[in-house]
């Protein structure tokens, strides 16, 4: 679904003069590949890198070097970059500035109607995604009316509406409370059931968990690429790459490093002190 090799990005930035000229390297020789249908978690502490990595996968950005390729082809090579878009939809976290409709509905209607969609073909396919995201028969509602978690489904209903191959999530569940949290989990887990190839940007362990294959990154560059398990069980690095495990991994890791592959016997000793 994406191939990425040894893809660099500086952004141009001007300095408190404002005479500009300086340049922040932000992704440095990064090269990945994530196969159709498979679900990523990107991984890496505040400035590392995720976010313009995210933005290269819709054409958002283009590489300053390297090349990316979405479904086999060079994302320069795409005639218009609203084919790159529809392919590859984008949530962000804040869910109030992904708002653009004065109702659900129209929400939804704004892109089909930027690719002029027929009105039938439209009416059908509002009706579908608002049913997969669990908003049927909130169509006239004020968006602003849509508590956290229904505001980030009806992004995600947005972009399911252009029909995409992947969805790249930029830590879309971070401002949302634990219900809403779990009802874009639940969503995306039946998108991915359904064969949609997801990519999740997040500092949430338990999110990470849900994830197929995870990429650490660390000024800019891409550390390592493993299965969850094969992530978490490198306590040492993660926190070399300022990145904090949850207590209770970081406890199981040091155990086993201790030479204590035998919790349930610890555990059973831990309350036999207990009672004494
Ligand atoms: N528009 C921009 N102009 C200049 N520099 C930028 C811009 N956006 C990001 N950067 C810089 O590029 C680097 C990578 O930023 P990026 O936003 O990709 O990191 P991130 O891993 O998404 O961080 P966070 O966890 O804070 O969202 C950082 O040093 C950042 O300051
Ligand atoms: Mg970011």
């Amino acid at each position: 679904m994406f191939k990425l090799e040894n893809v660099s990005y500086a952004y141009d930035t001007e300095d408190a003069s404002g005479q500009g000229g300086s340049r922040r390297q932000a992704l440095c020789g990064v090269s990945l590949q994530i196969k159709k249908g498979e679900w990523w978690a990107i991984l890496g502490a505040n400035g590392s890198g995720k976010s313009t990595l995210a933005r290269h996968l819709n054409g958002l950005l283009l590489p300053t070097a390297g090349r990316v390729e979405v479904c086999g082809r060079e994302v320069r090579d795409y005639a218009r970059v609203q084919d790159l878009r529809r392919l590859v939809g984008i949530v962000f976290q804040n869910p109030d500035n992904q708002i653009v409709g004065n109702s659900v509905e129209e929400d939804v209607a704004f892109g089909l109607e930027n690719l002029g969609t027929a009105r039938p073909v439209m009416r059908r396919r509002i009706g579908e995604v608002l049913q997969m995201v669990g908003l049927s028969g909130r169509e006239t509602v004020d968006p602003a009316a849509l508590s956290g978690g229904q505001k980030q489904r009806l992004a995600i209903a947005g972009a399911l509406a252009m029909q995409p191959q992947a969805l790249i999530l930029d830590e879309a569940t971070s401002m949302l409370d634990p219900v809403g949290q779990a009802e874009v989990l639940d969503l995306l887990q039946k998108l991915h059931e359904d064969g949609l190839t997801v990519v999740m940007i997040t500092h949430n362990m338990s999110e990470v968990l849900l994830a197929d294959k995870v990429a650490v990154m660390s000024e800019g560059r891409l550390m390592m690429t493993g299965t969850p398990a094969e992530i978490f069980a490198k306590s040492d690095e993660l926190q070399k790459w300022h990145i904090e495990l949850p207590l209770i991994t970081q406890l199981g890791n040091k155990l086993g490093v201790a030479g204590c592959t035998d919790l349930d016997g610890l555990l059973q000793k831990l309350e036999e002190m207990a009672e004494d």
